[in-house]
């Protein structure tokens, strides 16, 4: 307190400053009218002073006798040695006017005023220099205030006006681009795209047009007898070498009918994950045959089957397979199918349905003349001159040719020697393979054929042109290559990411997907992502083609994640290094293989469900000491039964008070393993022995079940 007080004091004492400034002044003033100058000074302070209260008080007024010529005035008023520079006259402006303008002062002036003349008409004279500035399909902020030679912020400050937000490092699109530069009064010239536009090059080279066999895709629910009928017809056993028995891939093949007339089948997987498969197919494809069972009927996958073909504006024939079983039963699918439009001619619908059987071959031929009849209807017509253009159906790496993809043609002919784009792409045509396996040097239109030559895998679904020389290939590649970096998603590594774990997020288990064709990685990943769950999710780190390479090792270790090669093995020094590394290395074949596989290492990142079960529970009665023992409480069993070295609480009024476990139980002083209810025993308890009559000792397990996602 003491201490307090003082150094308040002492506070005090340095608040003195003012009072003891003002003393000083007080003393001043006492000398003052022994000083002449100091009271003349005083004198022309007042006079300031008045003059500024004056000038606050009342602006206008004092403003008007400026204007009168009060400055004269003020020249009467003080003399000339009165008018002697003070520190305070020279704060004060009024007084500071009070003196004549020099002539120096006004010919600068005048020169300035010249001057500025000069530079107002200089200003009139320049012209804004109007430029003609190049967009791209995407461009940034400073890209485009360089093309437009004005500085970032003009560009930045403009958007801000339209309410967007934007940075130096902003990308904005061709259209936003464009607006700007018009509105900085620029010409707007969009880029050339090197692109290859499919459907400009059928119109460009429609000059010589013949008929083209259709291209046909099978689709139906999975196990319905697709791949099957495909053979019937094909005369082949594709089933027998599926793995599974289930299509995972796009197969392509091409049939000749007794007519001599060509059918392109497409083959589709039938399983839930292969929705873009399918939808590819029906992108591709004239016709669709839609398979349905006749003993399963309608099913998910025959509903999605037809609304891709209705999305694609395709036309459907329905095949209704397995008619040969005894619960076969075509007339219901008739019937189900009414509710999707798709309505018999005998119901007097329009569209062609055909009840068949793969296995007995029943109606294969009036299904192939309910295909030409279709196909004449569409009157399919292509250019066999021009250069090819088609889809890739599949595309995959194959360790001793590299990237392989079958290629649908669907106008112009494909030729060896060929230069082409695809995706991302380029290359040129090495060797063609057709369906049955044979070497050919030319693929017509509505041909399906594997190619060799690509620099590097397309994707399934990609565009396929042939280009006319190597250099155009070149450079529409670079042009697609340099143009699709921006819309490439990072690979985000999942150590960085935990770096932030967080307790109430998910547990993720990282994946990595090598797969033999893009299709499969596709679906792969497209069921995975599926699998979700509040508490645990899969990542999926990587998908890609080809094997597993050393690689794709070292981003499981540093991502910790597992890797699947499907269909796929690892290289030598790829097996070698994940046994050191002791990465988790998995190999399916079957695609709900995968999917249990994952579901299971789900469930083990899950805590298992833990539960109590009450075993029994007794009243204390009486407290007694044994020797050796101690405290032992002598109670009596409610109900259950106590369990010696289970879990127990001990619970006074309603609190518990103890929890641990039973140490050891005593009937008629001979230890017990457990005591029924009823019974009376002596009790001790791990670390515990404060007893009281009345405690409840109650004892219970606990329970933990595994759980699954
Ligand atoms: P996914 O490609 O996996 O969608 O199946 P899918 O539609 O290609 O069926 P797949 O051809 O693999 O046939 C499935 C099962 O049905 C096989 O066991 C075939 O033997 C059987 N099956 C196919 N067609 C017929 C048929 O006409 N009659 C009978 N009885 N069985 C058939
Ligand atoms: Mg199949």
């Amino acid at each position: 307190m003491r201490g307090a007080r003082r150094s308040y004091d002492r506070n005090d004492n340095a608040n003195k400053p003012t009072s003891s400034f003002q003393d000083k002044t007080k003393s001043n003033n006492n000398f003052a009218p022994r000083n002449p100058t100091i009271n003349r000074n005083i004198e022309i302070r007042k006079i300031a002073e008045e003059r500024a209260t004056k000038r606050f008080k009342n602006p206008k007024e004092y403003n008007l006798a400026e204007k009168k010529g009060s400055l004269s005035k003020n020249r009467i008023t003080t003399s000339k040695r009165e008018y002697k520079l003070t520190l305070s006259k020279a704060l004060t402006d009024d007084v500071m006017e009070g003196r004549e303008r020099s002539l120096a002062s006004v010919i600068r002036a005048r020169l300035k005023e010249k001057k500025n003349q000069n530079s107002d008409d200089k200003k009139i004279e320049t012209k804004k220099i109007i430029r003609e500035i190049n967009i791209p399909d995407t461009i940034n902020i400073k890209e485009l205030s360089n093309r437009m030679a004005i500085q970032t912020s003009s560009i930045i400050k403009h958007l801000l006006g339209m309410g967007v937000v934007a940075t130096i490092n902003h990308t904005i699109d061709a259209d936003t681009a464009e607006y700007l530069v018009k509105e900085f009064g620029n010409i707007p010239i969009r880029e050339k795209k090197p692109d290859l536009s499919i459907q400009k090059l059928v119109n460009k080279e429609s000059r010589s047009l013949k008929q083209r066999s259709p291209i046909v895709t099978v689709m139906g629910h999975v196990d319905h007898g697709k791949t099957s009928l495909l053979d019937a017809l094909r005369k082949t056993d594709v089933v027998a070498q599926e793995y599974g028995g289930i299509t995972q891939h796009i197969g392509a093949y091409k049939i000749k009918t007794e007519e001599g007339q060509n059918i392109t089948f497409i083959d589709t997987p039938g399983h839930a994950a292969f929705t873009e498969m399918r939808a590819r197919g029906s992108k591709v494809t004239d016709i669709v045959i839609l398979v349905v069972a006749a003993d399963d009927g309608v099913k998910p996958q025959t509903i999605e089957a037809i609304k891709h073909s209705k999305a694609a504006k395709v036309p459907i024939i329905v095949a209704i397979n397995k008619c040969d079983l005894p619960n076969a039963d075509p007339q219901k699918v008739k019937n189900q199918l009414l509710e999707y439009e798709l309505i018999a001619e005998e119901l007097s619908g329009d569209t062609l349905f055909t009840e068949v059987s793969a296995k007995t071959k029943k109606n294969l031929d009036k299904l192939k003349k309910n295909i030409i009849l279709q196909s004449d209807l569409l009157d399919l017509k292509a250019d066999f001159d021009a250069n090819a253009i088609g889809v890739i159906l599949e595309s995959r790496i194959d360790q001793g040719k590299g990237p392989v993809s079958t290629v649908l043609v669907t106008n112009g002919s494909l030729k060896k020697g060929d230069f082409f784009v695809s995706g991302n792409t380029w290359g040129k045509i090495r060797a063609m393979i057709n369906d049955e396996g044979q070497n050919i040097e030319l693929a017509i239109p509505s041909t399906p054929v594997e190619i060799l030559g690509m620099n590097n895998s397309a994707f399934a679904g990609d565009d396929f042109a042939v280009v006319a020389t190597e250099e155009k290939a070149k450079e529409i590649n670079n042009y697609r290559v340099e143009h699709s970096k921006s819309k490439q998603t990072p690979l985000i590594s999942a150590n960085r990411e935990s770096a932030f774990d967080n307790a109430s997020a998910p547990k993720e288990l990282p994946i990595i997907i090598k797969s033999d064709v893009h299709g499969s990685s596709e679906a792969l990943e497209n069921a995975i992502e599926k699998i979700q769950h509040d508490e645990v999710s899969p990542k999926i780190i990587l998908s890609n083609i080809g094997v597993i390479t050393e690689t794709d090792v070292t981003l499981a270790k540093s991502t910790n994640a597992i890797l699947i090669g499907f269909n796929v093995r690892p290289n030598k020094e790829a097996k070698k290094l994940a046994e050191t590394y002791k990465i988790t290395l998995k190999f399916f074949n079957i695609i709900y293989e995968v999917l249990d596989f994952i579901n299971d290492s789900l469930s083990g990142l899950l805590k298992p469900d833990v539960k109590e079960e009450i075993v029994g529970s007794a009243e204390i009665q009486e407290i007694f000491k044994v020797s050796k023992v101690g405290k032992v409480a002598g109670s009596k069993v409610i109900d259950g039964e106590i369990v010696n070295n289970l879990n127990a609480r001990l619970i006074r009024d309603g609190n518990i008070l103890y929890t641990g476990s039973i140490d050891s139980i005593f009937r008629e002083k001979n230890a017990a393993k457990q005591v029924a209810a009823g019974l009376e025993c002596g009790i001790t308890l791990k670390d515990f022995a404060d007893f009281k009559e009345k405690d409840v000792i109650e004892v219970y397990k606990i329970i933990e079940t595994e759980r699954r996602i």
